[in-house]
């Protein structure tokens, strides 16, 4: 895993006969090294905790408000529901209070009107819309935005097997929502 240790013993492997204080010496530069490479594992676990979701569900909650949706929802395969939202990460955040982006953040957003969430500037079209994110509304939103709303400004082709907009669907239903 760590480059910095496999650099460090290189010397080990191809000097076999080096004098046994060189040896003790690279040894040791070895191990600072991997001391190095060691101090910066907090740093990565300090920023996992800063992007932790702020509300977050146990198993237990996620599954009852998974057992509330209408099939084919509630038997959706929440796991490929998190694969999926891959294509909306790059624009969306969905914990709670998580920012705007090039999108809103998506925290509350099943279920609530279009263009709910404060501090995002929607476009009139998504303003205008009256929608309200029923899970019939968001399925042809995801399947086609454009389709649904003329003049939106959310740049995405679409998703076009019904099977995954149920997976997405859930995941989201569960993963921005608030416990019941
Ligand atoms: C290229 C950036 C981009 C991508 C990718 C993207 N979105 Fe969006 N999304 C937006 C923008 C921008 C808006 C606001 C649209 C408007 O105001 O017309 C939006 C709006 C929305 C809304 C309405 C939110 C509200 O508050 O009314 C939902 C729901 C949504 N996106 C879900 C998704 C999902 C699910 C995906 C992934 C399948 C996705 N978006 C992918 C940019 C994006």
């Amino acid at each position: 895993m760590s480059p910095v240790r496999s650099l460090a013993s290189r010397p080990h492997a191809s000097r076999p006969h080096a004098s046994r204080p060189l040896a003790a010496i690279l040894f040791l530069v070895g191990l600072s090294l991997a001391a190095c490479g060691k101090s910066e594992a907090p740093d990565e676990g300090d920023s996992e905790v800063a992007e932790a979701p702020s509300a977050v569900l146990t198993d237990v909650q996620k599954a009852a408000l998974l057992a509330d949706m209408p099939e084919p929802y509630r038997s959706a395969d929440l796991a490929k529901g998190e694969a999926l939202y891959a294509m909306c990460r790059s624009c969306h955040t969905y914990v709670k209070g998580g920012g705007n982006m090039t999108g809103p953040n998506l925290w509350g957003t099943v279920g609530a009107k279009a263009a709910h969430t404060a501090g995002f500037n929607y476009s009139d079209g998504l303003k205008a819309s009256g929608l309200v994110w029923d899970l019939a509304t968001l399925d042809k939103w995801i399947e086609n935005p454009r389709g649904l709303v003329e003049g939106n400004k959310m740049s995405y082709m679409g998703m076009k097997k019904p099977e995954d907009r149920v997976a997405l669907i859930a995941w989201l239903k569960v993963n921005t929502s608030p416990a019941n």
